[in-house]
């Protein structure tokens, strides 16, 4: 089968358009560990979310207010992704980035203050470009945010091996996700190792 004769899922505008957002932690509550990473009003960010697919996990990410993102991919995924652009109505940035290739990653402008992936751990074999682009892209003291499924488990033996070689590994409560993706899904955040 083509890439071309994949299924491709279609985002459409809707008040209830946030529920699409991935299972990030709540920002409500005055002790929240997690305020200051999710600040998206107060901070201007810049990020970047390594293989966004149709965008259905990074665009709900400018409805909460980061408006400073590229949402990156392989070539044959761009057009599923442009489509669902007008979606947000927003001039939405987007940017073939393989994780192999250095000088896509170092036309993509980093450091960032946020790197974003989800369900990005499946082909053993990219697990090392995805680690490597990973830490090429976030700065030192700022944060990569991974929604996680365990799809093979060769590709989860590396990717947590190569991880904990490079950084510094936080893995979001699941009583701190909202309830309706708490059990789906994990939620990591990693920083850089020495970046202190
Ligand atoms: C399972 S999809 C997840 C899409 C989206 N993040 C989501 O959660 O809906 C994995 C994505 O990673 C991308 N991907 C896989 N290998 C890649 C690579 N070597 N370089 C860049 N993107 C890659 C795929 O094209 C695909 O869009």
């Amino acid at each position: 089968m083509k890439f071309t004769d994949s299924p491709v899922v279609e985002l459409q505008s809707s008040p209830n358009f946030r529920a699409l957002a991935p299972p990030l932690p709540t920002t409500t509550g005055t002790n929240n560990p997690y305020s200051e990473l999710l600040d998206f009003h107060s901070l201007r960010l810049r990020a970047i979310e390594l293989g966004t697919g149709c965008g259905a996990s990074g665009m709900p990410f400018i409805l909460l207010g980061l408006h400073d993102i590229i949402l990156t991919d392989i070539s044959p995924v761009m057009p599923a992704l442009k489509r669902n652009k007008p979606v947000l109505g927003k001039n939405l940035k987007n940017s073939v980035l393989y994780w192999n290739k250095e000088d896509q990653i170092r036309a993509a402008n980093p450091p960032f203050d946020l790197v974003i992936a989800a369900d990005v751990v499946y082909i053993e074999e990219s697990v090392g470009h995805l680690v490597g682009a990973m830490e090429a892209l976030v700065a030192d003291d700022e944060a990569v945010l991974l929604g996680y499924q365990l799809r093979s488990p060769e590709a989860d033996k590396l990717f947590w091996e190569m991880c904990e070689n490079v950084f510094v590994i936080d893995k979001v409560p699941n009583q701190d996700l909202h309830p309706d993706y708490a059990y789906e899904t994990d939620v990591y955040v990693f920083r850089k190792k020495n970046s202190d």
